[in-house]
């Protein structure tokens, strides 16, 4: 599955429509910044070989961008859902996943209700202040449901390491990890 050439041009093509439409509207204080694609397919391969082959497991990007990685998850086999703050950003993920059969939709991370309906959810640190980012992040850990992966990439909050609801699953050599919810 991995082409390194491929994901890197499809990476560019995203960050390039991102800049040439909304680059300089998008308010301060948010940014967008796609993980490494490869590595990114990587982490989601690790969490596919838990499910069998039929199933679609549904994935969540919490602030996603473009939609960049629900492209990807949907290709890799997941049900692709982002939530994202910025309407500009927004408006081109529903473009570049129109028909993947997921959603997009604009929601403040912090108070989205829906976080233990997913399979799989996955943040690459939507939050530049820190102490909201570390909220965000227990909130997470705290709502999804028990049997569902976290994708953590760039994680502020490191009490997941001693918390026994999670078992880390896989960890790249960016350091960032793939956790289970195995107790509630
Ligand atoms: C570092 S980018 C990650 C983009 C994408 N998830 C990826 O991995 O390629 C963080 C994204 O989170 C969004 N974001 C920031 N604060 C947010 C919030 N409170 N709720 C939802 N999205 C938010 C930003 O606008 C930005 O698009």
């Amino acid at each position: 599955m991995k082409n390194d050439f491929f994901l890197e041009v499809f990476r560019k093509i995203g960050l390039n429509f991102y800049r040439a439409f909304y680059g300089k509207k998008v308010k301060k204080g948010f940014w967008y910044v796609p993980y490494e694609p490869s590595a990114f397919v990587e982490q989601l391969e690790k969490v596919k070989e838990n499910f069998s082959g039929e199933v679609v497991p549904s994935f969540l990007d919490v602030g996603c961008g473009v939609g960049l990685t629900l492209l990807l998850a949907w290709q890799v086999g997941f049900k692709p859902y982002g939530i994202e703050i910025v309407p500009e950003l927004v408006k081109l993920a529903k473009l570049f996943t129109y028909s993947l059969g997921g959603w997009v939709k604009r929601r403040d991370a912090l108070k989205f209700k829906d976080y233990d309906k997913f399979d799989v959810i996955y943040f690459y640190c939507p939050i530049k202040d820190m102490k909201l980012e570390n909220r965000l992040e227990r909130l997470i850990e705290d709502k999804m449901r028990v049997g569902a992966f976290l994708i953590a990439n760039c994680k502020q909050n490191n009490c997941i390491e001693k918390d026994n609801r999670f078992k880390k699953i896989y960890e790249n050599n960016r350091g960032d990890a793939v956790w289970i919810k195995v107790k509630g």
